[in-house]
């Protein structure tokens, strides 16, 4: 079952997703010695990246113990301003202080295909001998037609089961670039997942994807279902604006 979460502006929403990240870093080092956490891109996540350089914010991090990756990225060079990584990087990184072996941004390749086979390895290693990698903390947002991560409506990717990454070409949305993104069993295997999103336009899809009704081709979001883990909608009051009254 989702937990669905709304606060009153994007400030809290910010801030209370911050809080989780948090929460979870010091949860997951306690518990496992290390936090692994797959950042998405979209421009609602800005917000809370950069409350999370605040220093009062980022000392209740421990850093050198959290392990930051994307759940999904353009095939743009990091230093590109559609880079999902170059997001957190102007965002977060630069205000930080964080082990540059902690950060695994995905390695871009002419060949998108490439790029999603590189990145697959990256996560092997860094999950060594896990049949699935369990994240921590995976962040996603919440696209107009309903995609997250790179998971665009009616593509073969949403049915894959056998890779952990892979590429997909543009959606409908800007930036028309190739993407590569995790699967939906990555996804599913992560501890907690957690949905970000703001604002009264994108009412309707979170409505659609929460009431039910649609199938993984028509909103991709509808396939986010952790299999042991706990899923966290975090909504602003314009995005769930049209959901009925609880
Ligand atoms: C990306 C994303 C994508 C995004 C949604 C929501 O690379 O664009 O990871 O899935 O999260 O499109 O984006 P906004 O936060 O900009 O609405």
């Amino acid at each position: 079952m989702a937990e669905i979460e709304i606060l009153p502006d994007s400030g809290t929403l910010a801030e209370r997703a911050s809080g989780i990240l948090i929460e979870t870093a010091a949860s997951a080092i306690a518990a496992r010695g290390r936090c692994t956490i797959a950042l998405s891109g979209g421009s609602t996540p800005e917000a809370m990246y950069r409350l999370l350089a605040v220093p009062q914010r980022a000392s209740q991090v421990n850093w050198s113990r959290t392990l930051l990756f994307v759940g999904d990225e353009r095939v743009v060079p990091t230093g590109d301003p559609r880079s999902n990584f170059g997001l957190v990087q102007r965002t977060l990184l630069d205000g930080i202080s964080v082990p540059s072996a902690n950060l695994f941004p995905v390695p871009i390749h002419a060949d998108a295909a490439e790029s999603a086979r590189a990145y697959e390895e990256i996560l092997r290693q860094a999950f060594e001998g896990a049949a699935i990698p369990e994240f921590d903390l995976i962040l996603l947002g919440l696209g107009d037609d309903g995609h997250t991560a790179s998971l665009f409506p009616g593509m073969p990717t949403l049915h894959v089961t056998d890779r952990w990454l892979v590429a997909t070409p543009p959606g409908v949305l800007p930036p028309p670039v190739d993407r590569v993104t995790f699967t939906f069993p990555v996804i599913n295997a992560a501890r907690r997942v957690v949905f970000l999103v703001g604002g009264e336009k994108k009412a309707d899809t979170v409505r659609d994807v929460l009431a039910g009704g649609y199938s993984v081709d028509e909103r991709p979001s509808v396939g986010v279902r952790p299999e042991h883990g706990e899923l966290i909608w975090l909504l602003d009051r314009g995005a769930s604006s049209k959901l009925p009254a609880r």
